[in-house]
């Protein structure tokens, strides 16, 4: 058996045996959101330490743990915590995870991150819907042999970021008074921030904010059919953009103060997208 597969099947078998929950979409939870489950009601935790072979996160404040519960009353998992490529993963075990959710019953994936902001109209505090992403700079994770039971060898990415998503978090916007911006997502493999000439040539090649997350956990998760949205905090300018030196402390700061909209727009979001069904 292909042995990225085998390594998910195994902690599929793990996680069935301990969760019962069954959700509906799931949410991956950002800088800033990482305590979005102190709002949901929760049904059953999981820690990423108990399931055998699951890549576990080593970011300051990123705890690591699925929170299975409902927010707007709609069935969620949560992952609270994510991995990044920078860690030193292979891209194959950084999108374990959202192939788990998928195997979990999940049809929607629901991503979230802190980004940098090329895009010269931004503010640090705006919220980005992602309408489409550039993966370049990172390798793809559907790189080896292909996992036939989740996808096929070459999947279509002409519409990664759901229009039919989109639509309604823009609506959903609206009805929770939320300013909203839309950009493009480009994927650095991080760590280390971007030097100011490789921001003007990701504005040249067309994107608006920059992060080290979500682009691979896309690929991968539009490989195995999931509908996908994804909204980005914009907590700082991009090198250059901004006249500072970029610290994680600032990010984690301008996601921290702008949260409680965040969790305001994507607990009304998540009740459209369910009520859309
Ligand atoms: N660059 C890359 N990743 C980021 C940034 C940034 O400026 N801000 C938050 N994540």
């Amino acid at each position: 058996m292909n042995e990225n597969y085998e390594k998910l099947m195994k902690c599929f078998e793990c996680v069935q045996k301990k969760v019962s929950f069954k959700p509906e979409l799931a949410l991956i939870l950002g800088s800033g959101l990482g305590d979005y489950a102190d709002t949901m009601e929760v049904a059953e935790t999981l820690d990423y330490h108990d399931i055998e072979g699951f890549p576990v996160s080593t970011v300051p404040g990123h705890k690591g743990r699925f929170v299975f519960g409902y927010a707007g009353g709609v069935p969620i998992v949560a992952m609270q915590g994510r991995v990044h490529f920078y860690e030193g993963y292979k891209p194959q075990d950084v999108v374990l995870p959202v192939r788990l959710i998928k195997l979990m019953g999940a049809k929607t994936l629901f991503l979230t991150n802190a980004a940098g902001g090329i895009n010269r109209s931004f503010n640090a505090g705006d919220l980005m819907l992602i309408t489409d992403q550039i993966s370049m700079s990172v390798p793809s994770p559907l790189i080896g042999e292909n996992i036939e039971e989740l996808g096929v060898r070459f999947p279509d990415m002409s519409e990664v970021y759901s229009r039919r998503l989109r639509k309604i978090i823009e609506n959903a916007a609206v009805t929770a008074g939320v300013p909203l911006r839309k950009g493009v997502y480009i994927q650095t493999t991080g760590p280390q921030y971007e030097t100011p000439a490789e921001i003007r040539a990701y504005e040249r090649l067309g994107a608006d904010a920059v992060g080290m997350s979500t682009a691979i956990e896309a690929i991968a998760a539009r490989h195995a059919g999931m509908e996908i949205c994804g909204i980005s905090c914009i907590s700082n300018l991009a090198a250059g953009i901004s006249v500072n030196p970029l610290t994680h402390a600032e990010v984690q700061e301008t996601a921290d103060r702008v949260a409680p909209l965040f969790k305001k727009l994507v607990t009304q979001a998540i009740k459209d997208i369910h009520e859309a069904e």
